[in-house]
């Protein structure tokens, strides 16, 4: 049986899909066939074909990419600035937190202190700048307090301790949650000094926590370090400072008073949005702070 000798017009096309899988653009040789034909259909000439066929490639790449560094990121939960609900917290500087959401504060290496008692939305806010920065091409990294903590004493003991730095100096973002709730004994202290000591200056840190600056001493066995870790932390930070009554806990009355009047218990904003009496207070811009100058909450 005798092969049909292949047109110039084929062995160019299939030379050409060889090509695109070479160099691995692999969403350019998938649409390769449809493209040609969308390109006759249109009448496209050779340069807007080429830009059709790489623009597939490079939206491609960008949603990858994307997914990979939320992957990375290891986010608890998808909350984004649009579900946070301002309404129900009247005294929250809205032009702040959009100031905070243009993500300048990651150029400018700086931080971010959202500290205030438990279910006001200091997870919330965090992760919400978390996923705008990555959204924006920015590497980010989430982890607890306590987690951090446990990593960096696992590496110590499986001699991963340079490693295990690195790849917490090197995301643009470090969100650390979770502060405050679990006291630090001095090996935890030291470690968490030395995550915030080397991304001084170099890499943003969101941190929350339910102490005030001032009660920090309280969290760690060593007021020293303490002072050390927050002198670095505030120098160049926002700090949030966000006082009232737990979300969770309105979310709960909702629900509650919709059972009691029989009804489906509807989206728990809309009930929060009913006389809050929730006092939620803002710092500004605090640059070259030292501890003892701090508000405190606690
Ligand atoms: N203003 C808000 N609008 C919408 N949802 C909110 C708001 N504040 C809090 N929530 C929701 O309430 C829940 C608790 O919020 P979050 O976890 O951010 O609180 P937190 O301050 O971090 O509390 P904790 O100190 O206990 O960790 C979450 O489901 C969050 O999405
Ligand atoms: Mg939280």
């Amino acid at each position: 049986m005798s092969t049909q000798p292949q047109t110039p017009a084929a062995s160019a096309y299939q030379q050409l899909r060889g090509h695109l899988h070479y160099l691995r653009l692999e969403a350019a040789a998938e649409a390769l066939p449809a493209a040609l034909d969308h390109a006759k259909a249109h009448q496209f000439g050779h340069t807007a074909l080429l830009e059709h066929l790489l623009g597939i490639e490079v939206t491609a790449t960008q949603t990858r990419r994307q997914q990979s560094r939320l992957r990375f990121a290891a986010f608890p939960a998808p909350w984004r600035l649009e579900d946070f609900d301002f309404d129900a917290q009247p005294s929250v500087d809205r032009a702040l937190v959009q100031e905070l959401a243009t993500l300048r504060f990651i150029d400018e290496h700086a931080n971010v202190l959202l500290i205030g008692p438990p279910g006001v939305g200091k997870t919330h806010l965090a992760l919400a700048l978390g996923h705008l920065a990555v959204d924006a091409g920015y590497r980010v990294c989430y982890v607890t307090a306590a987690d951090l903590v446990a990593r960096c004493h696992r590496a110590a003991i499986e001699g991963r301790w340079a490693t295990t730095m690195r790849s917490l100096a090197t995301p643009r973002l470090l969100i650390i949650d979770e502060l405050g709730y679990l006291p630090l004994q001095a090996e935890g202290a030291a470690s968490l000094f030395q995550v915030i000591a080397q991304r001084y200056l170099k890499g943003s840190i969101a941190l929350t926590t339910n102490r005030g600056v001032a009660s920090w001493g309280q969290i760690f066995d060593d007021p020293m370090v303490a002072a050390a870790m927050l002198d670095r932390l505030l120098h160049r930070s926002t700090v949030l400072q966000i006082d009232g009554e737990s979300y969770r806990m309105r979310a709960h009355r909702a629900r509650v008073e919709a059972l009691r009047k029989g009804v489906t218990p509807t989206n728990p904003r809309s009930a929060a949005n009913r006389g809050s009496g929730l006092r939620l207070a803002l710092k500004p811009q605090v640059d070259g702070l030292r501890p003892g100058k701090n508000p405190d909450s606690a």
